[in-house]
């Protein structure tokens, strides 16, 4: 496999992005066309399809032989592998809902992954003008300025973000509200922005402390991920495997 410049790799991604980020400001003000997918409130618009067809033609313009997960491409029929190659995970709005409502949390989110380890994340809310962003080993960002997680290490002080998700079937509803029941007198407080790539931003940030979710994809957490990491965060599934010891999601 070639060597990647990593640098290269983020420079183009962020230039890719903030011209989408473009798209997703005009638009969020107007009328969508909303179409459903999984269930009655998994949404995909016309400007999800637009800006993930626009960050695909651009990223491989620039990387023909990259491979690409995207969140609507996949959920047009195609397969979602992640291999060893760099594969460049996509989700172009992040927080669908949000957007259909005008409800500025909402995100564009592209992550590189290769060898199945995270390399370069960008997690771009438009709307609010924030823009995240990590390259390995070199910490992460919000508009320039470096991140750096709370510390909080006590539950019973930490703001925790949750997401209620986009699944209507009552078992998984009920494992969903059964958490919060669960969490609400143990946690500082608990919160959900609508947006998983935004929530685990947040905490990057410092903003809160913790971020779960059951059901994630890999594009909502595959930018996030990285820039939690590189803030000083530790991500994990449910059993405790990091991603790069087993990459959760790829489905
Ligand atoms: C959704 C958001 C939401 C999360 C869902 C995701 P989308 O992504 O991240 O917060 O709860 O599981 O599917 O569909 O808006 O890209």
């Amino acid at each position: 496999m070639a060597e990647i410049d990593a640098q290269k790799c983020f420079d183009v991604a962020l230039d890719l992005v903030k011209q989408a980020g473009k798209v997703v400001r005009e638009a969020i003000k107007k009328k969508k066309n909303i179409e459903t997918k999984s269930s009655a409130v998994d949404l995909v618009t016309e400007s999800d399809k637009a800006v993930e067809k626009m960050l695909i033609s651009g990223l491989s313009e620039a990387f023909p032989d990259h491979k690409f997960i995207g969140e609507e491409s996949v959920s047009a029929g195609e397969k979602c592998i992640l291999t060893d190659e760099p594969t460049w995970i996509i989700d172009p709005i992040d927080g669908t809902m949000n957007f259909v409502h005008s409800f500025p949390y909402t995100c564009i989110s592209v992550g590189l992954w290769v060898k199945k380890e995270a390399l370069v994340g960008v997690v771009y809310n438009p709307v609010l003008e924030q823009m995240f962003t990590a390259i390995k080993g070199q910490g992460s960002f919000l508009n320039g300025e470096k991140l750096s997680v709370s510390g909080e290490k006590e539950l019973g002080q930490a703001l925790v973000f949750s997401e209620i998700g986009t699944s209507l079937d009552p078992e998984k509803v009920n494992t969903v509200l059964t958490n919060i029941t669960n969490l609400m007198p143990k946690v500082h407080g608990l919160r959900g922005v609508g947006s998983a790539a935004l929530g685990i931003s947040s905490v990057a940030a410092g903003w809160g402390d913790v971020f779960y979710h059951f059901g994630l994809c890999a594009w909502d957490m595959a930018a996030g991920t990285l820039i939690l990491t590189e803030a000083g965060g530790y991500v994990c599934d449910t059993e405790g495997w990091c991603p790069d010891e087993r990459p959760m999601g790829w489905g």
